[in-house]
């Protein structure tokens, strides 16, 4: 799902090869194979538009093998002969199209950049496709899981551990468990039927729509109706117990926390995750009502060293701190359901989401958001934060400080010079206007000047567009 179509490079390059204009509908070509994100270009395909996954997985924690089959529903862009989707190592054993056998060729990742990326599933259509069609896929695959490594050389993705499964796909770890179309922009809806050891408990995205045991193993079906992007997807595996909550408006919020985490970490956890509804009534009174249909937490005893935002369903490493808690409930808005167009928008998300943490502060008798920014800002000249243009880290910087530090005080920067009203005109707007889409750190610039009647070129460039710390008065 998508507002816009981009061409694929096959096409546009060999309109300029050919000094030809792009190939008519009536011209079937195959689609890319690489995708529209300068950061992470292995991911990514084009010449179609995903609509709906689902995902049938069967996991055996014992041996750490998974079988699936995935059903995905893609819609045309172009006319096709072939296309591709992000797969990185599992293999592939079949290919249907609309139900008939089609060919495949799966093609190994690449250490280009000094990480294992890319990896596709290319797929022969049995015949060809013209533009704005539907197509179903459906693949059988499988293969034993690990702990892949991102661009950082952090776990990411499916994340094996003795008891389970850790899953949190940023920035483009989705394909280390399923076949996708791996870019930010092309959101779509998600079926998870998981099937695991009698015992073990699986949590995915949405609601949880039945849960039956035979044979010694149990399958949980969950249902994802809102729009999300890949990277926001999980289906963890552990020893959890699932309760529920309900949060304003009578939102469901369904946690699943470790039996085995220690007392400490269960203690802070289980303090956090109370406050759910007050933090989700709080942050809404700002942001505007609460945009998904579910709430809820995954709190794993293993831990890949951070917390991610997976949609409706953030997922914990270790214990869930209150704050943290604060940090990826504000991503619900800034993130799932308004998400970065680019990787290097980033800072929409987390510049967002720690200034939410700074409010949350201020609302619970803490340090103003000022106060906040005035810690933030006495960071010396040789702070990571001060290293990299806020909208521009770097592939590898995309998680750094100066992403979320300096992201969140050119928030609290702009709240001053555009003044109250405008400022949370703007931060309600922005979510209403981008909700389930996609949107630029460029558009966020338009609606803020739009709404302020200001030029604020100069204020941007200063805090998101170049390096270094801002001096006194700059902005
Ligand atoms: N978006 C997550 C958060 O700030 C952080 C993800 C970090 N991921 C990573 N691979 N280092 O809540
Ligand atoms: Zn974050």
């Amino acid at each position: 799902m998508k507002r816009r179509y981009y061409s694929t490079l096959a096409v546009a390059g060999a309109a300029v090869m050919f000094g030809t204009t792009p190939a008519l509908t009536s011209e079937y070509s195959p689609g890319s194979t690489t995708g529209p994100d300068a950061y992470f270009e292995q991911a990514g395909n084009g010449g179609y538009d995903a609509q709906h996954y689902d995902l049938k997985l069967k996991y055996d924690t014992a041996t750490k093998l998974l079988t699936a089959t995935a059903d995905i529903t893609v819609k045309t862009t172009q006319a096709l002969e072939s296309l591709s989707l992000d797969l990185r190592d599992l293999s592939v054993s079949a290919v249907r199209v609309n139900g008939m056998p089609a060919k495949f060729v799966k093609t190994p990742p690449i250490t280009t950049h000094g990480y294992r990326e890319g990896g596709e599933l290319i797929v022969t259509l049995p015949s060809p496709v013209r533009r704005h069609k539907t197509i179903e896929l459906s693949i059988d695959y499988g293969g034993t899981m690990g702990q892949p490594r991102d661009n950082t050389n952090t776990r990411y993705g499916f994340v094996a551990f003795a008891d389970g499964a850790f899953v949190a796909n940023e920035a483009e770890g989705a394909a280390t468990w399923y076949p996708v179309n791996d870019v930010i922009a092309d959101k779509a809806t998600y079926d998870f039927e998981i099937t695991v050891p009698e015992g073990k408990t699986a949590v995915a995205n949405g609601l949880l729509e039945s849960q039956s045991t035979a044979n010694g193993w149990t399958t949980f079906t969950w249902v994802a109706k809102d729009p999300m992007t890949a990277y926001l997807t999980t289906a963890s595996i552990g020893d959890y117990d699932l309760t529920t909550q309900t949060g304003p408006d009578g939102l469901p919020i369904i946690n699943a926390v470790d039996r085995k985490l220690t007392a400490a970490a269960r203690n802070t956890t289980n303090a956090s995750l109370a406050r759910q509804p007050e933090i989700i009534e709080f942050l809404s009174s700002k942001f505007g009502p609460y945009p998904l249909e579910a709430a809820g937490a995954i709190v794993d005893n293993d831990s890949v060293g951070y917390a991610l935002e997976t949609q409706t369903r953030p997922i914990y490493s270790g214990s869930a701190g209150l704050g943290t808690v604060v940090h990826e409930l504000a991503h619900q808005w800034y993130g799932n359901s308004v998400s970065p167009t680019n990787w290097s928008d980033i800072w929409l998300n987390e510049g967002f989401a720690v200034y939410a943490t700074w409010m949350w502060t201020e609302h619970t008798g803490g340090r103003s958001t000022q106060a906040s920014f005035d810690a933030a800002y006495a960071a010396g000249p040789t702070s990571a934060r001060w290293a990299v243009p806020v909208a521009a880290p770097g592939a590898t910087e995309i998680f750094g400080d100066a992403v979320y530090q300096k992201g969140a005080m050119t928030l609290q920067a702009l709240r001053v010079k555009i003044g109250e009203k405008d400022f949370w005109q703007l931060m309600r707007r922005w979510h209403q206007q981008n909700r389930y889409e996609d949107a630029t750190t460029a558009s966020f610039i338009a609606m803020a000047e739009k709404l302020s009647k200001q030029n604020l070129d100069n204020f941007f460039d200063v805090w998101l567009y170049t390096a270094g710390k801002p001096a006194a008065g700059s902005w």
